[in-house]
């Protein structure tokens, strides 16, 4: 997949400079052609010439403009032109917060400055310098630039201790940069997922609630914006990744989650109602809190039903593809069946919360499809990521 394909390594100046020549062997090995590019920080560590001859080809150093000034090189036009895929590797708390801010003053920032390739960026620090608020303000707007971060991995520093800041392994790095060429298999597709049990309000400080965690819609949501789905995730819970991809609406109450899901439901493909809405809510909010009376053993909240918001939106559906779920504890299959036709929706994800790493609050799940005029489908027990990874491909292969 990379055979011919043009990636220019830009390496900054920090310990894991050595780990960069093994990502050069990679890249070499599976046919793509490699400029390497190095800040003077980077030459203390390693110097060009090992690049270079990893490369098979010159390597591009502040020194070099001066040289090749004679030659008519521009090497932040030239490369902008040339390059496919532009990976900082390792990237220094420097040149993130230049990017970041639009300073260029060296050829590592100002080349990085003039591509319009996509760019992908590996951060090595120590940990107190990837948190300092500064080092994640800057990633932060690299993340609104569209820019790919991978964050660095846990575990021993090179200055001896244990913390995040470490590159990740040559594998996942690898990973990170055939990714950069996939065809992301959601790309053009708009979902709305969501997630988490709805809260209703019976005073400033109570509610009726329910056990769900949110966990399966945020996997929903997650994998499909890793996808390249746009998706917008309407949710009780804050938990999900920050991408690009996903715009988080955080709600309470079930009637906020439907006027949200009324606002995004024309111009979506899909909507995976994972949340747990409650059929009911009290009937009349206190403005105060209620206090308690010595004198009465018997309090009684009076319950007006919320709409069933999947019923109403499926009412609208103009080619959306609808899925509901159904969390069960007996006949699971009849009354999933008997959900998917009384709601009018395309599917429902079925599980029957009784069983063992199902349900509400644990991190697996098993899962039944159920569609009209196809036979129930039951996925062994697994975790909701997998899950919705899984979903997804299904979606991808036998719906989209
Ligand atoms: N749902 C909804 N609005 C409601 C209740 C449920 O949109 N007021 C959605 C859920 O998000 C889920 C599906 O309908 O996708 C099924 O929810 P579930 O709680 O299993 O079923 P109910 O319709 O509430 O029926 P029952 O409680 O009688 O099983």
């Amino acid at each position: 997949m990379l055979k011919g394909k043009h990636i220019t390594l830009y390496v900054t100046g920090g310990i894991a400079v050595y780990k960069s020549l093994n990502i050069v062997r990679e890249l070499i090995k599976n046919q793509a052609e490699v400029q390497v590019v190095m800040t003077k920080a980077a030459q203390e560590f390693v110097t060009p010439l090992t690049f270079a001859t990893l490369s098979q080809r010159p390597v591009l150093t502040d020194n070099f403009v001066a040289q090749s000034a004679q030659d008519d090189f521009i090497p932040h036009i030239k490369l902008a032109r040339w390059t496919d895929l532009a990976v900082v590797v390792p990237a220094t708390a420097n040149i993130i917060g230049k990017l970041a801010n639009g300073i260029a003053d060296d050829l590592t920032s100002t080349t990085l400055m003039a591509t319009s390739a996509p760019k992908l960026i590996f951060p090595t620090m120590n940990t107190t310098m990837w948190n300092n608020p500064a080092v994640q303000t800057n990633i932060n707007t690299l993340n609104l630039m569209d820019i790919r971060i991978v964050d660095p991995d846990s575990g021993f520093l090179a200055e001896g201790e244990m913390g995040k800041g470490r590159l990740p392994e040559l594998n996942t790095i690898m990973v990170e940069i055939f990714k950069m060429f996939t065809k992301p298999l959601l790309a053009g597709t708009n979902v709305i997922v969501t997630a988490g049990g709805t809260k209703e309000a019976i005073d400033p400080v109570r509610f009726i609630g329910n056990n769900s965690s949110g966990k399966m819609g945020i996997a929903m949501a997650n994998v499909a914006a890793d996808m390249g789905a746009h998706v917008t995730l309407i949710t009780t819970v804050h938990d999900s990744l920050s991408s690009p991809n996903l715009n988080e609406i955080k709600i309470s109450t079930a009637l906020e989650m439907q006027k949200e899901l009324e606002n995004h439901f024309e111009s979506s493909n899909v909507l995976i109602m994972a949340a747990a809405v409650s059929d009911f809510r009290p009937a009349h909010k206190a403005d105060q809190k209620i206090k308690k009376n010595d004198d009465k053993e018997l309090y009684t909240i009076e319950l007006k039903k919320n709409p069933d918001i999947l019923k109403e939106i499926a009412k609208k559906k103009s080619g959306q593809f609808v899925v509901g779920f159904a969390a069960e504890t007996e006949n699971l299959i009849p009354y999933a069946k008997k959900k998917l036709h009384e709601k009018n929706v395309d599917m429902i994800l079925a599980n029957d919360v009784s069983k063992a790493g199902s349900g509400f609050n644990v991190d697996t799940n098993e899962i039944t499809l159920i569609r009209h005029d196809k036979d129930p489908e039951t996925w062994p027990l697994m975790s909701k990521s997998d899950i919705a990874a899984k979903f997804w491909e299904y979606y991808e292969q036998n719906i989209k």
